[in-house]
């Protein structure tokens, strides 16, 4: 059995086509452009690559970027101050710092600076409390993603056993969330865990974000599971690999992402997509 294949960049095209005619309709209507502010401190190449298809997305979709590049010795205090700025302007509608940060900067009292109406990545303890208490207002781009992708193989998420690899506050933690949320029975695993192989090898679906090159082997995965892959690591070749060896695991699965391809696009459709939902359809009242 060859798996299908979760086509990332057709549905993330498809969910920008449809927020670019949102925009298009708000606009005419006299409703402002979504405003989204990304904040890079320093030249991390791989963040400056995310930096850079953010701008050229939100340029796509209609929407005013705001961008800003702070150079690496940028301090806390500076930082602080711009997303006061920031969200104290009414023409911006979403606030994010793209990570990681230099290391003297203390991203958890970045994220918690930025106004949880307008914590587009979802990042905040607000919005982690909101998703954690069924009651989501903002949730992280990449697990909900993935989400998004899953809704479009038709399975129902309900009963399932789903092992998700990884436990970041940016992919694992928030897809135990969200997939708790609709009803699946959730392992998180981590570095930690113990014979990971039997774990994964459980799974009807496997969700893996842990940036280390072809770590979960084809042959774990269950016949007929599906695979989703949130990792991209570039080889010394120049080659993109994701965290699952995806020629062996696609002879397993029923659905499975590509990397490059798969998930990576949708992160970027779904922060557009929290965006517009601040600019015309959020009625927040956290402080
Ligand atoms: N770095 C890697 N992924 C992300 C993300 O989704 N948001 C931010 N702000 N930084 C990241």
């Amino acid at each position: 059995m060859s798996a299908k294949i979760l086509d990332g960049k057709a549905i993330a095209l498809e969910l920008r086509e449809s927020i670019r005619a949102e925009v298009d309709r708000q606009v005419a209507a006299g409703k402002p452009r979504p405003g989204l502010a990304v904040i890079m401190v320093g030249d991390d190449p791989a963040s400056a690559v995310y930096v850079r298809n953010k701008k050229i997305a939100c340029e796509k979709a209609g929407f005013n970027d705001v961008s800003e590049v702070l150079p690496a010795q940028t301090t806390q205090q500076e930082v602080l101050a711009l997303i006061d700025k920031l969200n104290a302007d009414e023409s911006v509608h979403g606030i994010i710092v793209q990570l990681p940060v230099p290391a003297h900067i203390d991203p958890e009292e970045i994220i918690e600076r930025i106004s949880p109406c307008k914590d587009v990545d979802g990042f905040h303890p607000y919005n982690v409390g909101r998703l954690a208490t069924r009651m989501p207002i903002m949730a992280p781009c990449t697990p909900h993603g993935v989400m998004t992708m899953l809704a479009k193989t038709g399975i129902q998420l309900r009963g399932l056993d789903a092992v998700v690899v990884g436990a970041s506050n940016i992919v694992g933690v928030p897809q135990l969330l969200e997939l708790l949320n609709e009803r699946a029975t959730v392992t998180v695993c981590h570095s930690a865990t113990k014979n990971l192989a039997h774990k994964v090898a459980q799974a009807d679906l496997v969700v893996v974000g842990v940036g280390i090159p072809e770590m979960v082997k084809g042959d774990w995965i269950k016949p007929g599971a599906i695979v989703i892959d949130v990792g991209i690591n570039r080889m010394d070749d120049g080659r993109l690999v994701g965290d699952v060896e995806f020629e062996v695991a696609k002879e397993h699965a029923s659905w499975i992402t590509p990397v490059p391809g798969g998930v990576g696009p949708m992160t970027i459709a779904t922060l557009l997509e929290n965006t517009m939902k601040v600019a015309y359809h959020l009625d927040c009242k956290a402080k």
